[in-house]
């Protein structure tokens, strides 16, 4: 059986030195590092991450400058609203949650936030210099795989590494940092061939596809290691609604040497991620005050 990694275990862990450091900041500097985060609509499972977020946010005694908008906002509402966000001294980090509704125009959003504030790391400020490798807001879900890696002692180096999804919030961006860290990539999507005989050659599988219980051991290489970022809700057979991710853990944690579990796994490091970046935030901008 596959070593779990968990993801819960160390959020937890990330986040008590998270708020240790903000406690610190706080004397120093004279106030909290602020985030806010801005969902529009209501859709239960963005609900839940925001409230999440916000918790989270709470206990690591960062400040919270939450907003939610009606389906109804408009582009024009919202763009003011990132601009005041981007003015404003006490909030070091901006983060839309995402899926906006179709009406709004969420590439042009994201490209109005301060990129020193884009606390998802989804400007093109910083998608770039990921892409150069240069320091830089890091995007919160894949950044989280990579410290789940580091954690858990991964070597990355010269193996090849498969990641199926092509998105811009975790695909491209955590090909971009396995590749950073000296790993074969490989990056496969819904048009890939023959994906089976890709992802059998993987020795690290990262999952990011959107589709339950996806991958089945079939595609698993033994002994190799298998991030699932998806997150899934399903209503199984009795009836009863229920996560998964895009991992069929029950017969890939029988190949697989390590492997993350929905709930459990991804999740939790999303927003540690995002408490870890609005702190970065701060700190560059007290940094650059002096
Ligand atoms: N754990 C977390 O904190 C966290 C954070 C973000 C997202 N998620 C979850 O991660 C999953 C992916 O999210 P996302 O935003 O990246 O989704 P997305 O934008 O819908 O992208 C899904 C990707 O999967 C590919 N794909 C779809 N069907 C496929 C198939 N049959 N074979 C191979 N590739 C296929 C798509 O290919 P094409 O590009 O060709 O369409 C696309 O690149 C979702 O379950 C989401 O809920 C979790």
């Amino acid at each position: 059986m596959a070593v779990i990694i968990d993801g819960k275990a160390l959020a937890k862990k990330m986040q008590k030195a998270i708020a240790e450091e903000v406690s610190q900041l706080q004397t120093q500097y004279g106030r909290p590092p602020g985030l806010a985060v801005l969902m529009v609509g209501d859709n239960p499972a963005s609900a839940a991450y925001v409230r999440n977020k916000e918790t989270a946010c709470h206990k690591a005694g960062i400040t919270s400058f939450g907003k939610h908008f009606p389906a109804s906002v408009t582009q024009t509402e919202l763009e003011q609203v990132i601009d005041e966000l981007n003015a404003d001294d006490r909030v070091d980090g901006i983060l839309i949650q995402l899926p906006l509704p179709e009406n709004l125009d969420a590439i042009a959003l994201l490209n109005r936030l301060d990129p020193d504030k884009d606390a998802d790391g989804l400007h093109p400020n910083n998608l770039g210099k990921l892409a150069r490798g240069e320091v830089g807001l890091r995007s919160c879900t894949p950044a989280g795989v990579m410290e789940l890696l580091a954690e858990s002692k991964i070597d990355i180096a010269g193996k090849n590494a498969v990641v199926i999804g092509r998105s811009i919030l975790v695909g491209k961006p955590v090909a971009l940092m396995l590749l950073e860290e000296n790993a074969t990539v490989t990056i496969a999507h819904s048009r890939t061939k023959n994906l089976a005989e890709i992802t059998r050659k993987a020795d690290i599988l990262i999952a990011a596809i959107g589709r339950p219980e996806f991958v089945t051991a079939e595609m698993v290489k033994p002994n190799a290691v298998v991030i699932d970022v998806g997150i899934n809700r399903i209503t199984d057979y009795e009836g009863k609604s229920r996560l998964v991710g895009d991992v069929d853990y029950a017969s890939v944690s029988e190949v697989a040497s390590h492997i993350t579990p929905v709930p459990g796994g991804v999740g939790p490091m999303t927003v540690t991620m995002l408490l870890h970046n609005t702190v970065w935030s701060y700190k560059e901008k007290v940094k650059s005050k002096k």
